[in-house]
């Protein structure tokens, strides 16, 4: 493990999620908000086994991103590896803290059962709804991924608004930094649920887009990514965060 900021409010690791996962003390988070790899992508074993760049991409989109990692494991090592770490994560959670996990429509079965079998209490699906996704001739739009919701135990309300169940935001393909970087914004709308000044835990951070939403909206930040090079760009983007 590599520390790349250690700061107040911003912690950000280089390593392996496991690993560091098991670094941290019992019940010393408020908040696990997280976008794993989805090992997800195709119909088939060897499609959903392909370079994540062609699975994620668009068939003509020439962006080049680093290689994300972790993201071939079949369905059963995808469900028993997500309890693993999400077992972590329950661990280090306070009682009443909240989980928000991303999906898609492949992999939100095994991801509600790894859930639960890490005792989190299920608490419900959000929707992202994303209307730049593309159109399928002949076909249904596939155009949202899933947030999973729960909570360690009973979950502590820190809000007098009823949110929304479905958020829409675009992805902006020209600014993004990462194959599958979520916007800061539908990051910042999900934390809305949350206490103005809690802890929040990624370990998936990517190119560390939780963390700039986390920084922007005055809450702590600690951040695990395996990927070197995109771990480098995420500290860069919290600095810049934390210097504007
Ligand atoms: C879906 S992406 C997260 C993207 C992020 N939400 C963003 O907006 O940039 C998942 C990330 O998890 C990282 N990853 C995969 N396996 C990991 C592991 N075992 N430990 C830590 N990070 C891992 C990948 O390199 C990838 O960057």
């Amino acid at each position: 493990m590599t520390t790349l900021i250690a700061s107040d409010r911003i912690t950000l690791h280089q390593g392996e999620a496991l690993g560091v996962l098991g670094t941290l003390p019992d019940s010393s988070i408020d908040t696990i908000l997280t976008d794993p790899p989805y090992s997800s992508g195709g119909m088939t074993l060897s499609a959903r086994q392909a370079d994540p760049a062609q699975k994620y991409q668009q068939s003509g989109a020439k962006r080049r991103y680093p290689a994300m990692l972790g993201d071939n494991r079949d369905q059963r090592s995808f469900t028993l590896w997500a309890s693993l770490w999400l077992a972590e994560c329950w661990r280090i959670a306070r009682d009443g803290a909240r989980l928000m996990v991303f999906s898609d429509w492949r992999q939100l079965p095994a991801m509600t059962d790894a859930v639960q079998a890490a005792g989190w209490m299920w608490r419900g699906i959000l929707t992202w709804h994303k209307p730049s996704a593309r159109p399928v001739l002949g076909d249904f739009k596939r155009d949202a991924e899933f947030i999973i919701t729960g909570s360690k135990g009973k979950p502590l309300t820190h809000t007098r608004r009823c949110l929304p169940g479905v958020y829409r935001h675009n992805v902006n393909s020209n600014r993004k930094v990462h194959l599958t970087e979520k916007p800061v914004p539908l990051l910042t709308d999900l934390l809305e649920v949350t206490q103005p000044e809690c802890s929040v835990l990624d370990p998936f951070a990517g190119s560390g887009s939780t963390g700039v939403a986390c920084l922007q909206t005055g809450r702590s930040f600690i951040g695990i990514e395996l990927s070197p090079e995109y771990a480098a760009i995420a500290a860069q983007r919290l600095r810049e965060t934390i210097v504007t």
